[in-house]
């Protein structure tokens, strides 16, 4: 997958993380039929059924990539079999790890091709991405879920900056309701993001409040020039590292003995295990 940028740093096999760090992760949902299977057989047997619940094979195999590469990026901080992993949803159905596996925060989103990943450890954080489209009508759009100040900032703009301040907002919208945990439950008119093409990413006041708005941190992420991305996380004292997650193949950090990295090792030897079975 081409990204806009070179940030995205090929990830170690086993990255560590503190609270001090907030990693991204970028990966593709185009995948070829070898690698679907091999992510599939990580998944739990809920997941598997989920999967199959989808009507059409593109969307079905979409999720058993993102979902299989989210195990398997969990597992490489936690040095764990990904299909070792067991996920709880709060009320909300925010995914979260089981409390044995330490303190490791995570947030996900998918648009188009691509899907992103936040990791951090004890943090909340929250993520999203959205393909723009070009037959997209922003108005009316951003008069039924921005809030008042939003809308009359977006209304302000000049014709050509309303597409990417649309997706900016929304993005950061999502990004900031996902890492609380409500999701859309938090009230979308209930907080003010910036959006307007020459003030930075900022979440501006919480239900009126803007000290509670400062405690958090929004971002800007840049994956392709058709996407639009943004990142939330409570507080400021961390720092950002964007990863590009690889496919075997790419993955230049091989174990001697396979000539594999770790991860696909573990993966392909849960494939081998299945087929036997
Ligand atoms: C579910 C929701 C959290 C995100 O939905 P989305 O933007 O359509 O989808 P994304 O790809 O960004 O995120 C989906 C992922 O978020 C995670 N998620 C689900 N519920 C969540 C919650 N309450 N909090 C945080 N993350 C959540 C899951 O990992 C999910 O992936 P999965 O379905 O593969 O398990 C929610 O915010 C929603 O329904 N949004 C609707 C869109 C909308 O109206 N937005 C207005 C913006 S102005």
């Amino acid at each position: 997958m081409l990204l806009a940028n070179d940030n995205w740093k090929i990830p170690p096999v086993h990255p560590s993380i503190s609270k001090e760090q907030v990693h991204v992760w970028c990966a593709c949902l185009e995948q070829r039929e070898s690698r679907i299977q091999q992510l599939e057989s990580i998944l739990s047997d809920e997941e598997q059924c989920r999967a199959q619940r989808f009507y059409f094979q593109k969307d079905r195999d979409h999720f058993i990539v993102a979902r299989g590469v989210l195990r398997d990026i969990l597992c490489r901080y936690l040095n764990r079999q990904a299909e070792q992993l067991n996920f709880c949803y709060n009320e909300y159905g925010k995914p979260m790890l089981a409390k044995n596996f330490g303190g490791l925060s995570f947030n996900v989103s998918h648009s188009g091709n691509v899907a992103i990943y936040a990791v951090t450890c004890g943090r909340e954080v929250g993520i999203d991405v959205e393909q723009i489209r070009a037959d997209f009508a922003e108005e009316p759009i951003a008069k039924r879920f921005f809030s008042p100040a939003e809308v009359a900032v977006f209304s302000d703009l000049a014709a050509h900056e309303k597409k990417e301040a649309f997706f900016c907002c929304w993005t950061r919208k999502e990004a900031f309701i996902k890492a609380t945990g409500k999701g859309v439950s938090f009230g979308l008119d209930n907080f003010d993001v910036s959006l307007a093409p020459d003030k930075p990413a900022a979440l501006l006041s919480v239900k009126g409040d803007k000290k509670e708005a400062a405690r958090w941190s929004l971002r800007n992420l840049d994956i392709q020039p058709d996407y639009k991305a943004a990142l939330a996380v409570k507080g400021h004292d961390w720092r950002l590292q964007s990863w590009q997650w690889q496919s075997v193949e790419k993955n230049t950090a091989f174990t001697k003995e396979t000539n594999m990295s770790n991860s696909d090792f573990l993966l392909n030897s849960k494939l081998i295990e299945k087929r036997q079975a």
